[in-house]
């Protein structure tokens, strides 16, 4: 039986049935898969029952994963789950609820800003696939919004200003805002933030799309409050309602989205309250977004 795909919008987000995604997907099945991804951006996979190496597995249909980073590092003692995968939730390694003062809570905390994973890399993320074990009873949603079509309706005079800018994103410039600087130097080092054009275009379905974070807080050869402004000015465009899509989680699920043309960010929970459990999986993308450029250009021009 082929897959079933229930689009929540003609082309943003959409629900994906019959499909067990613990047990190998046949070709056609993972084609149909990857067509609807580029197509809609945002997949959710409902009641999917889901060991760490099934997630994994599944994450590699789409390319190579993303080596696991903590941004509170320095904290951890002993991995709560497999290290393959990321762990967004508010457990500690017991799985009781992260006490007000823990570092990993403190930093989860930024993932309430708009944001794309991993733009503070040189090589950013591709796609996150995010497993739900564990969900908040009220509250703990997961918003999206469509940078495609954030890019596609803006004025042309805009378009052409910010067409080949250059960004610089910092994890820690997003961390800054919401009050946390509490990092060593080694974890500063480790990740030092990257540059990457304002607007890519996506390979697979031609669509422009904006790429931006709440990591962004610097553009090349602009100065910086113009910069903050013109960032601030595009984060707020692109996060209209018209654009956003909310995922209210059940457990098991599993929403896979495109990271070069969305943003996320979670909602509110009471997170000193109800245990929320999640697994990330990452798949990095081809390269820097300025060499990716390139190398598209070069290839259309071949
Ligand atoms: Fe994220």
């Amino acid at each position: 039986m082929a897959i079933s795909i229930y689009p929540v919008t003609p082309d943003f987000a959409a629900e994906v049935g019959d499909v067990d995604l613990a047990k190998p997907l046949s070709p056609e099945d993972r084609d149909a898969i990857k067509a609807a991804f580029w197509q809609y951006a945002v997949l959710v996979f409902p009641a999917q029952g889901l060991t760490s190496d099934q997630h994994v597995a599944f994450a590699q249909v789409f390319g190579p994963m993303e080596p696991n980073i903590n941004s509170y590092a320095d904290e951890i003692k002993k991995e709560r789950i497999d290290n393959r995968v990321s762990d967004v939730s508010n457990l500690d390694a017991d799985n009781n609820i992260l006490p007000a003062e823990s570092r990993k809570r403190q930093s989860g905390l930024a993932n309430r800003l708009w944001h794309t994973d991993s733009s503070f890399r040189h090589v950013p993320a591709l796609t996150s696939l995010l497993y739900s074990r564990r969900v908040a009873p009220i509250g703990g949603h997961t918003q999206f919004a469509d940078m495609r079509a954030a890019w596609d309706a803006l004025p042309t005079a805009m378009q052409q200003r910010i067409d080949g800018l250059v960004v610089e994103h910092s994890i820690f410039h997003s961390r800054a805002t919401i009050g946390f600087t509490d990092y060593s130097e080694r974890e500063r080092t480790s990740l030092p933030g990257a540059l990457q054009l304002l607007v890519r275009t996506i390979p697979e379905s031609g669509r422009r799309a904006l790429y931006l974070a709440s990591h962004a807080f610097r553009i090349a050869g602009m100065p910086d409050d113009e910069a903050h402004g013109l960032i601030a000015e595009l984060m707020a465009h692109a996060t209209q309602r018209q654009f956003v899509h909310t995922h209210r989680w059940r457990q098991n699920d599993l929403v896979m989205w495109d990271n070069r043309c969305t943003m996320h960010r979670g909602t509110e929970y009471d997170e000193r309250r109800w245990p929320r459990d999640m697994h990330r999986a990452t798949v990095s993308d081809i390269g820097n977004t300025r060499e990716a450029a390139a190398g598209h250009a070069k290839h259309a021009a071949a």
